[in-house]
């Protein structure tokens, strides 16, 4: 079967290329380079060994993704592409529903003429509200805080009602944690543009010394050691977890919502100490206020990934740590 990536350059999307050339699939990436480098496609091909079609441009391009539909025999869509900063989401809302809805629609819409029927979704745990007890099962209570969580909220209802106007439909909505890590080869990992938002490229990037200092943002929330605690999962985890979906919505139709987690909570303290032992390099760090929005501790259940697909994360946080390492050593600046 011949699979169509969204956002298939970004960090997600490469290491998921990966996996479904090394599971025997045919693919087809489409991405428009607005948050990634050629040369991660490039280097997907060197991994694999394997060449595949790349077209850059813009999933919203209605006419455009008909044509590469019509000239591919795609069987299944997997869609990462969409901005991603909560922050900037907040700042440009409209750039976020636009995007992130209108490329989730255009698809929606070319499926339906082409008869593709397998959707797969890159969803979030930022769709469910913070008040839940933890772990987080599919079952906990959604509502967002920011517009690119309802971004993905909304996405998710869009494909339900996908689903059920389609009944020959598959929709597989993957709420992902926290992804880290890079593919061990240190050919790809993730390259955020300007300083990270985000907690694993911050202390990857502090360790080579592209920044000064880790700001740990908070040392008093009731966790054990007073920093917020998440469910950091390796990349290539959570990779292998899109082929284990598909194989299930290939046997299967309607919508279904799907953690992809370990079930782990990590804090930040413990976080650093990992990076620091599989790096052999101090992290020096500060204690800053509380990031405005962040939850104190967000761990999924994982449970029904493992039902479900058969599939459970099988990495640890020191391979998070070390693949992260040694990706940004060979690659101090990144696919620059
Ligand atoms: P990324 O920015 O590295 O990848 C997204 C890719 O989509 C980029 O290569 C970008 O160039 C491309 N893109 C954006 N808009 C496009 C458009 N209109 N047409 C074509 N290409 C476009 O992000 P990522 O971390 O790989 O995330 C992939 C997906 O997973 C996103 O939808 C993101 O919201 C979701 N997600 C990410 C995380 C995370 O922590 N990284 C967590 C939960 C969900
Ligand atoms: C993790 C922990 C911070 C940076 C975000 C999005 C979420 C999802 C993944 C897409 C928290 C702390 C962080 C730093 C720190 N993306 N931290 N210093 O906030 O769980 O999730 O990315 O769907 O929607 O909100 O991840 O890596 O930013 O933070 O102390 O410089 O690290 O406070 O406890 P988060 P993160």
């Amino acid at each position: 079967m011949t699979v169509l990536l969204t956002g298939g350059a970004g960090y997600i999307g490469s290491h998921t290329c990966v996996e479904f050339l090394k599971d025997g699939y045919d693919i087809v990436v489409v991405d428009d380079l607005s948050n990634s480098n050629i040369k991660a496609v490039e280097r997907v091909q060197q991994i694999s060994g394997r060449e595949f079609p790349f077209y850059e441009a813009d999933v919203r391009d209605e006419a455009k993704m008909e044509e590469i539909c019509a000239a591919h025999d795609i069987g299944a869509v997997v869609h990462f592409a969409g901005f991603k900063a909560v922050g900037e989401s907040v700042r440009k809302p409209l750039e976020y529903y636009d995007n992130n809805i209108n490329t989730t629609m255009t698809l929606c819409r070319v499926m339906k003429k082409r008869d593709i029927r397998r959707f797969i979704f890159s969803s979030s745990a930022t769709v469910y509200r913070g008040d839940n007890p933890m772990p987080l099962t599919e079952a906990a209570q959604t509502g967002c805080i920011n517009p690119y969580g309802w971004t993905k909220y909304m996405c998710e209802q869009i494909l339900s009602d996908m689903a059920v106007a389609q009944p020959d439909w598959a929709v597989c909505l993957l709420r992902y944690f926290n992804p880290i890590g890079a593919h061990e080869s240190g050919l790809i990992g993730e390259d955020p543009s300007g300083i990270p938002n985000n907690l694993m490229p911050y202390i990857s990037q502090t360790a080579i010394g592209r920044l000064e200092k880790l700001h740990v943002y908070g040392d008093d929330y009731d966790t054990e050691d007073g920093t917020g605690i998440r469910d950091y999962i390796h990349v290539v985890d959570l990779a292998r977890g899109h082929v284990a979906a598909l194989r299930y919505c290939e046997q299967r139709t309607g919508t279904v919502a799907v953690n992809l987690g370990t079930g782990i909570g990590t804090s930040v303290l413990e976080m650093v100490r990992a990076f620091e032992n599989a790096s052999g390099v101090t992290v020096p760090y500060v204690i800053d206020a509380r990031r405005p929005g962040d939850l104190p501790v967000c761990y999924a259940s994982a449970e029904k990934a493992a039902r479900l697909f058969g599939w459970k994360a099988e990495k640890n946080l020191a391979d998070m740590c070390a693949d992260t390492w040694r990706w940004q050593k060979n690659n101090p600046k990144g696919y620059a």
